[in-house]
């Protein structure tokens, strides 16, 4: 349709196979990579554990420099490392929390598999619509640990085993958010109004999918042709039209226009107040 856009970089892109992320994927070449302990990775990695994206759903490691010490099933201690891993990312609280508010009010873990976690279950009553009771969930029901079904993690079920949630579980880095004070004031602040959590997630969404047009070096970003970011594009029938020859388009003098109507919108606003300086003294040519 031609309407004007601006230049749009999407994030990482998968490879068709996997084949050149083999040591981050399932095998034991991870020491290949920069993370030092298996599972506490440090920056430049993403993840602190090579083969997940993000933090490891148990909890941070029981010693952090011991990948065989397990998991520690504590909230609290996965909250610093949600905040750690995901300001990797460039994510802060409200961006972070509200992305895994958002992530989790879909879908479900699905048990032991090649593939999948070992978690099991999904976290709301309606896995497949758009609601906030992942965190109404966490807010009304007390949790309490269970083994998976395989028997080899922790997850979270409610204590009261005739809630209506019954049937949803969470994750040890699910309570994080309700378990940390900056983000528990935000889980509380998007019960309150859904719409702030609707706002927040729509933000910090995109920035999880186009951010690839900031982090990641030049080379790598995958942006569209600047061809097509026609908002950037020069007029090419810039000072065509009969009018022009009396109007001026140059920038500087837009700037100035601008910056003109700041000083007013300023002057309007102190005029008021006495601050030593009379703003309404100021000439504007
Ligand atoms: C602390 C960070 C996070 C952790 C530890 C985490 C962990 C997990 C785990 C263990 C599963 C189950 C995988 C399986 O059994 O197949 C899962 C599923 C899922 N996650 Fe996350 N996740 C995190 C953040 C996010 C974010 C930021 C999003 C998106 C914004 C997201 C969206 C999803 C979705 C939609 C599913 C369900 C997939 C399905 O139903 O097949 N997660 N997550």
């Amino acid at each position: 349709m031609g309407g004007p856009t601006n230049p749009h970089c999407f994030g990482r892109v998968d490879d068709a196979d996997g084949n050149t992320s083999d040591i981050f994927g399932v095998t034991d070449s991870w020491q290949d990579t920069d993370c030092v302990v298996q599972g506490n990775c440090q920056e430049p990695t993403g993840a602190v554990k090579v083969g997940l994206i993000y933090v490891n759903p148990e909890g941070p490691l029981n010693d952090p420099n011991d990948l065989n010490s397990g998991q520690n099933p504590d909230p609290e201690k996965s909250a610093v490392e949600i905040r750690e891993v995901f300001g990797r990312m460039g994510m802060n609280d409200s961006e972070t929390a509200s992305l895994i508010a958002g992530g989790h009010a879909f879908g479900k873990c699905h048990g032991a598999g090649v593939m999948t976690s070992g978690f099991e279950g999904p976290w709301t009553t309606t896995p497949s619509q758009w609601t906030n009771q992942f965190l109404t969930g966490m807010l009304d029901e007390e949790w309490e640990q269970v083994a998976t079904s395989s028997g080899s993690a922790v997850q979270w079920q409610t204590k009261d085993r005739t809630s209506i949630l019954a049937g949803t579980m969470r994750l040890t880095a699910d309570l994080a958010l309700v378990n940390d004070d900056a983000h528990l004031a935000l889980a509380k602040h998007w019960v309150c109004d859904q719409q702030k959590l609707d706002i927040a997630f729509a933000a910090s969404w995109k920035k999880l999918a186009e951010s690839g047009g900031g982090w990641l070096p030049v080379e790598d970003r995958r942006c569209e042709p600047e061809s097509k970011a026609t908002g950037q594009q020069t007029d090419a029938q810039k000072n065509f039209h009969s009018v022009c020859a009396t109007t001026t388009t140059d920038e500087s003098q837009e700037a100035s226009t601008a910056t003109k109507f700041c000083l007013s919108f300023l002057a309007v606003a102190l005029t008021p107040f006495s601050l030593g300086v009379h703003a309404s003294n100021i000439v504007f040519g």
